[in-house]
């Protein structure tokens, strides 16, 4: 019998500690808009900010509020009264509203910013959960530093905070110091000894100073832990917070590890939120960054490149549409194998059957070797470039002289008839020179209707495709060649139109 699925709660502080990230401030209006995309991502609770931090905070959680039908709406308060009033105030027209209280209980947290005795912290946080009841049905509690604050004290503070009506108790992991086996331990051991612990949620919030976030949260599900606090592409304050898109990946993806748990998340939205939130924030998304990152899912290494096109999962543990990626895996460079560059030029194409020749082939790695990436526009220029043409007239070398005060002049090597000819020239530009001394060597007098030149596909390193059309013997002809040096694709382009007229 199929055991019932067990709900692994997101709450996603991407507005609230994602927002914390130094340079990452947003208007109300941005606010608003990530907002509504948690809320199709299917976050279970969005921490929309700090009420009492500004008046600006203040609105922006207030509108949320206003808006958000779907998700719990929160706002984060400490154990203080106008915060508490600010908080719930602010989330007071939402659906679902949440106050998340916070109150710092390490020994090094207590001596250096409070100035205060243990007994004084568990009475604040007695008085301040009781307050927040009253005003909210729905409260958090967060013993801030709670993995380096002392067990015994850390089980009191929970075992208090449930009792005077916390719903939900999460366990921060503030400065990110704990890693995956301690903080199952701890989890643990909350578990085993506070004594009411089943009248609450217990939730996790780690923090990525030593890289672990997203490690040290899936280490507190395994230890019982059932909602988690995460930031979309891992923003918040510092390293970072647990990123979502891995939390929520990594429990989907490893079934056989998180048995019968899943998140609510429409994980094909996961990409669409990653870029929204980095364009309002300007916090750029590393390409090499797991499940969102440009690489995430690109594979370049001839040998991957085959084994995924045989069978995806040799090279893929999750598929990038899950994630809302659309685009191609296979990115074509010069590590790239035959079998790889025949499929794109299909897929292309339209052409079921088409062959990669051994030409196509040969000029696809003398490009790849020129560029980083081979893009589908390069490709079908090379398609054009390898279709049979006439070759009566073949370009073998070109050199040319110019410069802004001197005359351009082009030496042209060209085959014809088994035969190599050279002429020389100069001209109005370099392309001129070049068009006159192979005009010379084909004994053709051709006038030139129409050049135009433009970079395929883009940057620095793009290539430059050239189209000529000209007139000769009483025919207009056209001539088309790409290359990473415009001047030989234009001469190029040149002798196919003379090729043609010939
Ligand atoms: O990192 C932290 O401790 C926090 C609390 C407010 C939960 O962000
Ligand atoms: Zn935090």
């Amino acid at each position: 019998m199929n055991k019932k699925k067990e709900k692994i709660i997101i709450f996603d502080t991407t507005l609230r500690d994602g927002e914390q990230a130094p340079g990452a401030s947003l208007s109300s209006e941005q606010k608003i808009e990530i907002a509504y995309q948690l809320e199709n991502l299917g976050v279970d609770v969005i921490e929309a900010g700090f009420p009492i931090a500004s008046p600006d905070d203040f609105q922006a959680v207030s509108k949320i509020s206003g808006k958000i039908k779907n998700s719990t709406v929160c706002g984060l308060a400490r154990c203080l009264k106008d915060d508490i009033e600010s908080a719930s105030k602010a989330v007071s027209k939402a659906k679902k509203g949440r106050v998340h209280i916070f109150l710092a209980t390490s020994g090094i947290h207590i001596k250096y910013k409070f100035h205060k005795a243990e007994d004084e912290i568990l009475s604040l946080v007695k008085r301040a959960t009781r307050m927040a009841r009253k005003l909210c049905p729905d409260i958090e509690f967060s013993p801030e530093d709670a993995t380096r604050t002392s067990k015994d004290f850390l089980f009191r503070v929970i075992e208090t905070a449930i009792k005077e009506g916390a719903g939900t108790i999460n366990i921060p992991d503030t400065v990110g110091y704990s890693y995956p086996l301690e903080i199952y331990e701890l989890i643990s051991d909350i578990v085993n000894n506070v004594p009411n612990i089943n009248k609450a949620v217990l939730s996790i919030h780690c923090h990525d100073d030593l890289g672990m976030a997203v490690a040290n949260s899936l280490s507190s599900v395994l230890a019982g832990v059932r909602q988690v606090h995460c930031t979309v592409n891992g923003l918040g304050e510092r390293a970072g917070n647990a990123s979502l898109e891995e939390v929520v990946m990594a429990i989907k993806t490893r079934r056989d590890v998180f048995k019968n748990m899943q998140t609510g998340i429409n994980s094909r939205e996961i990409f669409r939120t990653s870029r929204l939130v980095s364009s309002l924030t300007g916090f750029l998304v590393p390409p090499n960054k797991a499940i969102v990152g440009r690489n995430a899912f690109a594979h370049e290494s001839g040998i991957h490149q085959d084994a995924v096109l045989k069978r995806r999962s040799t090279y893929e543990i999750m598929n990038p549409k899950d994630v809302g990626i659309q685009k191609s895996s296979i990115i074509l460079g010069k590590h790239s194998g035959r079998h790889a560059l025949e499929n794109r030029l299909r897929k292309l194409t339209g052409i079921k059957n088409l062959k990669c020749t051994t030409a196509m082939f040969k000029k696809f790695k003398a490009l790849a070797d020129k560029k980083k990436e081979v893009f589908d526009e390069d490709l079908i220029t090379l398609i054009e470039e390898t279709r049979p043409k006439p070759v009566t007239y073949e370009l073998l070398s070109l050199q040319v002289n110019t410069g802004t005060d001197v005359e351009p002049i082009a030496l042209v090597r060209i085959r014809h008839n088994k035969k190599v000819k050279q002429a020389e020239s100069s001209g109005d530009g370099p392309v001129d020179a070049c068009y006159k001394a192979v005009d010379k060597i084909a004994g053709v007098k051709a006038k030139l209707l129409d050049y135009k030149l433009e970079a395929v596909p883009r940057g620095k390193d793009a290539q430059g495709r050239v189209r000529v059309e000209i007139r000769a013997r009483n025919k207009n002809s056209i001539g088309r060649s790409s290359s990473t040096d415009i001047l030989e694709s234009s001469v190029k382009a040149y002798l196919e139109a003379i090729n043609r007229v010939v």
